[in-house]
């Protein structure tokens, strides 16, 4: 985000304070957010505007929209719907910067797909791989050649260790530990507080220590 310094946030929750003060603590400025709903504005004197009519009414008022960057303030298991947004934004011009806090660590040999958010104290270690609109959120960890899909949120304090594979859209819950050189199928759920110590198949849902299927999968 080195050159960017107004950005619009879609999502007008918790999340989207979140991004508003790590933005803040790099010298951006939050001009405008979207929310799929008439809500609350979740940045005082931050004008909000109401779904895809509302964000195209906005985008008629703006020049040199491609100086603008967009983010996606939705946590929890929505990854598709940030990948969903992060296409309006894209297909109109917006730049998607990733988005990493300063006290954030990722290694030089890491990478990150456009729109990912690295937040506080979270670590991306050697050769870890990231997709794009991923959440690692406060003190998540990815630890070194981790391949993380698209779309997928680490919750604060999970652990994915070495060499895990994370499917798209998957959300890893606050505090689960991922052992290493596992494989987490795309859009599994992996309940708070979990131990995976096996594959998780695609769309299921863990939770436990040992993780075990949950009576939802
Ligand atoms: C696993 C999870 C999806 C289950 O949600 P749910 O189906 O709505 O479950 P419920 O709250 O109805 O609870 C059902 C049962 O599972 C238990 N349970 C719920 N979550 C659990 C978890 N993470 N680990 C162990 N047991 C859990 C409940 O205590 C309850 O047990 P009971 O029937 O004996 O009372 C959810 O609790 C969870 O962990 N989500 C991740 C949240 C998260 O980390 N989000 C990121 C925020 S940034």
């Amino acid at each position: 985000m080195a050159d960017l310094r107004r950005f619009v946030i879609w999502g007008s929750a918790g999340h989207a304070k979140v991004l508003a003060d790590l933005l803040s603590l790099k010298g951006g400025e939050v001009i405008a957010l979207f929310d799929s709903k008439r809500v609350e504005p979740a940045i005082a004197k931050v004008p909000l505007f109401v779904g895809e009519a509302g964000f195209l009414e906005w985008l008629r008022g703006v020049r040199d929209v491609g100086s603008i960057g967009g983010l996606v303030a939705i946590g929890g298991h929505h990854g598709r719907d940030r990948i969903g947004i992060q296409g309006l934004m894209q297909r109109n011009g917006l730049a998607l910067p990733n988005i990493v806090h300063p006290q954030a660590s990722v290694a030089a040999t890491a990478s990150l797909g456009a729109g990912t958010q690295v937040l506080a104290q979270a670590v991306v270690a050697a050769d870890a791989q990231v997709g794009n609109a991923c959440i690692l959120n406060h003190k998540a960890s990815v630890d070194h050649e981790c391949t993380v899909g698209h779309g997928v949120h680490i919750a604060p304090g999970a652990t994915l260790c070495g060499c895990v594979t994370v499917g798209d859209y998957v959300l890893v819950g606050a505090g689960a530990v991922v052992l290493p050189r596992l494989t987490i199928g795309a859009d599994a759920l992996i309940g708070a507080g979990a131990v995976v110590t096996r594959d998780v198949p695609a769309g299921a849902r863990v939770m436990g220590n040992p993780a075990r299927p949950s009576s939802r999968s």
